[in-house]
C-alpha cells in the first residue's frame, strides 16, 4: 500500500443500489466499499482471481502494481479491480455479477 500523508475521500457509488461509501484514496476501492457495508464479491485482493471484477461506470482509477489482471481492452472499455484500484476522483462502480 502506498504511503499517502495527506488522503482526500472521494464519493464513492456502488451500483446497481447507487449505495454511497466513502472512497479513500490512501487505500484499495475494496477496502472502501466493504468499510461501507457493502457486500462486495472478493477473493484473492492482490488483482489476479478477478472476482471483484467492475465496470467503472464514471471516475477514474490508478494502479500500484504495473500491469494488474487485467486485458487492455478491459481496461480501455472501463473495467477495473477494485482490490488494487485506488481512486483518483469520485467513482461510480457496478460488479459484474450484479
Ligand atoms: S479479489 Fe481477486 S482480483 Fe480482486
Amino acid at each position: 500500500m502506498s504511503v499517502d500523508n495527506n488522503p482526500t475521500i472521494f464519493i464513492g457509488i456502488a451500483e446497481p443500489d447507487a449505495t454511497q461509501f466513502d472512497a479513500w484514496s490512501h487505500q484499495p476501492l475494496l477496502v472502501s466499499i466493504e468499510q461501507g457495508g457493502i457486500d462486495w464479491p472478493s477473493s484473492c485482493r492482490n488483482g489476479t482471481c478477478r472476482t471483484c471484477f467492475s465496470k467503472l461506470e464514471r471516475g477514474q482509477v490508478r494502479y500500484e502494481i504495473d500491469w494488474p489482471g487485467l486485458s487492455a481492452e478491459e481496461k480501455e472499455e472501463g473495467y477495473v479491480l477494485p482490490c488494487v484500484a485506488y481512486p483518483c476522483s469520485d467513482v461510480v462502480l457496478q460488479h459484474q455479477s450484479f
